[in-house]
């Protein structure tokens, strides 16, 4: 089939790949030139594994095409995907402006019956909005031209995006019952085809359901963490350890063991925002939701809890104090740094008059342009971090070691050589990626998150 995906973000790329992949012709537009012409030279502009290989295999088949020109794209696609950025509001509500944008661009370009297909994570009724600038545009101009919009979730993570996309749990899709409606979903049923082989992992139904899904699987994984993290504090206080508790819980079938990992808060370009978004739907409908509002406010504390197993251990004034940072990145297999708690953690060390030495596997770049945003007022502090090639010079003369980020490499260092680089030999492991014991056998110091040491 052939497909137009506007936005060349990380949705944009990775479902115009894999589309691509599964033998569709696929139009990427995206209005920054920079990115195009990054695309076109064979770069990628995101980290994601696999990513960079799978868009060239199809650029050289002649599947996947890139390109800032409006009118080839519209025109290019029978199912138009808006792939583009939903950013927060101050007040935590979804900006809309891009979605909007994009809709009124194919409205000015189509000559013929489109479907149009929202991927960006939209707030319930967006596909109403995305219908009513279509047809004003047509109205505008005195063209009459049938089209439909469907609402079509994406569920991809991170790091795993690409096999989330070509082995999917489920797809959903949402469509309007009118004639217009049921023609998209055949187009729809078509393009998702091959997912569908042995069995069926499509879900249809109404467009405002679907547009709810996607927040709804995203809320209930942030409050599954924030339970789960408000849980490991008190297991701290009472000597349970969080870990077991996990699994005791996790082998109940009807709770099941995902997403119940304690930790140092919940980060990304997913979660912080899908959750306030869905508070502000609800305060729009006068409905308070209660339980997304301690979600977060759970999540905001919780990013801090390593800092404040620092300040118990050294004290509120950490001048003289260097502390090794493993992990950057809001969780491994990416670059991404958008709401990573590593950049609350260090602002708050150095804000204490710490020194960090920090080292993250792919992230460092990304790091040092947020590190730049985050202490501009404070330029002065941002001078006490030290971004290091290795983890192991990461470590060198550092007091204690804190683990932000669970990456593979740090899964079994060499404890001995660790122990010996640390003047203190204290953890915090801030992903419970050790087992305490162990790490008391080496003769660590060791702090976990819920792990029976406040
Ligand atoms: C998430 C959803 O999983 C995905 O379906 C949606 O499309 C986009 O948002 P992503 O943001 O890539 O994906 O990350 P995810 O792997 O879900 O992790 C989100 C955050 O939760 C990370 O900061 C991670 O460290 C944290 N987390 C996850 C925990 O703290 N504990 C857990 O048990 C799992």
């Amino acid at each position: 089939m052939k497909i137009t995906v506007i936005g060349s973000g990380y949705v944009g790329l990775v479902t115009g790949a894999c589309l691509a992949e599964l033998g569709n012709h696929v139009f990427c537009l995206d209005l920054d030139q920079q990115k195009i012409d990054l695309l076109n030279s064979g770069g990628v502009p995101i980290y994601e594994p696999g990513l960079d290989a799978m868009i060239a295999r199809n650029r050289d088949a002649g599947r996947i095409q890139f390109s800032t020109d409006i009118q080839a794209a519209v025109d290019h696609g029978d199912i138009q995907f808006i792939a583009v950025g939903t950013p927060s509001k101050e007040d935590g509500s979804a900006d809309l402006q891009h979605v909007l944008s994009a809709a009124q661009h194919i409205g000015q370009h189509m000559s013929g019956y489109k479907v149009i297909v929202n991927k960006s994570t939209v707030p319930v009724g967006t596909a109403d909005q995305v219908k009513a600038t279509i047809n004003e545009v047509l109205s505008e101009t005195n063209r009459v031209i049938d089209f439909s919009v469907v609402s079509n979730p994406e569920f991809l993570k991170e790091g795993a995006a690409i096999d989330d996309f070509m082995h999917p749990d489920r797809i959903v899709i949402g469509t309007y019952e009118d004639d217009a409606g049921c023609q998209a979903k055949d187009w729809m049923r078509k393009l998702y085809a091959p997912f569908n082989r042995h069995h069926e992992r499509t879900y249809y139904m109404d467009v405002r359901s679907a547009e709810l899904t996607k927040y709804a699987a995203n809320a209930m994984l942030a409050t599954r963490i924030s339970f789960m993290n408000e849980l490991a504090n008190l297991a701290d206080y009472v000597g349970a350890d969080i870990d077991q508790v996990r699994q005791g819980i996790g082998s109940d079938a009807r709770i099941g063991y995902g997403f119940l990992y304690a930790g140092t808060g919940y980060g990304g370009s997913c979660f912080p925002k899908d959750v306030r978004a869905l508070v502000q739907t609800g305060n729009q409908y006068q409905q308070d939701l209660k339980i997304l509002k301690a979600v977060e406010s759970v999540n905001t504390t919780q990013k801090l809890i390593l800092v404040r197993k620092v300040v118990n251990r050294y004290g509120d004034d950490l001048k003289g104090k260097t502390f090794a940072i493993w992990g950057l990145s809001f969780k491994p297999n990416t670059d991404d740094m958008r709401e990573a708690p590593s950049r609350m953690i260090i602002k708050e060390l150095v804000g204490r008059g710490a020194k960090v030495q920090a080292y993250d596997p792919v992230a460092m770049k990304e790091a040092q342009h947020c590190f730049n945003l985050d202490f501009r007022e404070s330029p002065q502090n941002l001078e006490q971090i030290t971004l290091c090639e290795t983890m192991l010079s990461a470590l060198k003369g550092c007091d204690a070691l804190i683990l932000i980020t669970e990456w593979k490499e740090f899964r079994s260092p060499d404890f001995t050589q660790l122990k010996n680089s640390l003047i203190d030999s204290v953890i915090f492991d801030g992903r419970n990626l050790y087992e305490p014991n162990e790490m008391t056998n080496f003769g660590f110091e060791y702090y976990g998150v819920g792990r029976c040491n406040s």
